[in-house]
């Protein structure tokens, strides 16, 4: 009887650790989706969410590219935030990404997010682009939400991109900002 009552005290405890060691984690991935309109263009090989540790998920993606080299390309960036369905929320921008990667300065918020991907993707140089997109085991850090200022709530990022006027594919990123407190 003993053993039973500590034992549930100890899965109690354990679960309250959990539970606090998530609602630490102010900004994590919930989900993703990718698209490429065309094979003869670019296939994908990976793109999914994995738990790494608590409360860490890491993103990974791989974009086969068939048409090999990209020497121009741009993308469509928007925000949306989730409210009865999500809603476009404070940016969508039109970036040039060969012209972005040579003078970053002109597009803050892109900047903020190419930030945020650069040092786990190979899409940190300049332009052309002579092999596939990886992005690999990204992840999220509070350094980047004091970036970010937006409220608590769900929030979807939306990547078009275009390369010789032609949409090729989009990418989807959901996530969860908890601050733990309203600001
Ligand atoms: C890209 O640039 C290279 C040389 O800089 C050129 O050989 C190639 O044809 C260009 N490709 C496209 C699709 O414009
Ligand atoms: C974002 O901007 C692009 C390019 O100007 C436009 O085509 C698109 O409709 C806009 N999206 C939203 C949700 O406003
Ligand atoms: C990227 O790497 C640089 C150099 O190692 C580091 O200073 C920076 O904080 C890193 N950025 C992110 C978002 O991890
Ligand atoms: C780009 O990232 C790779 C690792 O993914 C690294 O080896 C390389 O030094 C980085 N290049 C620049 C210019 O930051």
């Amino acid at each position: 009887m003993r053993l039973v009552k500590s034992s549930f005290r100890v899965w109690s405890y354990v679960v309250i650790i959990w539970f606090l060691c998530d609602s630490e984690a102010l900004f994590k991935f919930t989900n993703i989706k990718c698209i490429c309109y065309e094979k003869s263009f670019c296939e994908l090989k990976r793109c999914e969410l994995k738990v790494l540790g608590r409360g860490i998920v890491g993103l990974f993606l791989h974009a086969q590219a068939n048409q090999l080299p990209i020497n121009t390309t741009s993308c469509v960036l928007t925000l949306f935030r989730r409210f009865n369905g999500y809603k476009p929320f404070l940016y969508n921008v039109t970036v040039d990404i060969c012209s972005f990667l040579k003078n970053r300065k002109r597009h803050p918020f892109f900047n903020l997010v190419y930030d945020g991907i650069r040092n786990f993707s190979n899409i940190n140089h300049t332009c052309p682009f002579n092999h596939d997109i990886i992005v690999h085991r990204m992840v999220l850090n509070d350094n980047m939400m004091v970036k970010v200022p937006v409220p608590n709530g769900f929030y979807k990022l939306k990547f078009n991109m275009k390369t010789d006027g032609v949409w090729r594919g989009e990418v989807e990123v959901h996530v969860e900002v908890n601050l733990g407190f309203d600001r």
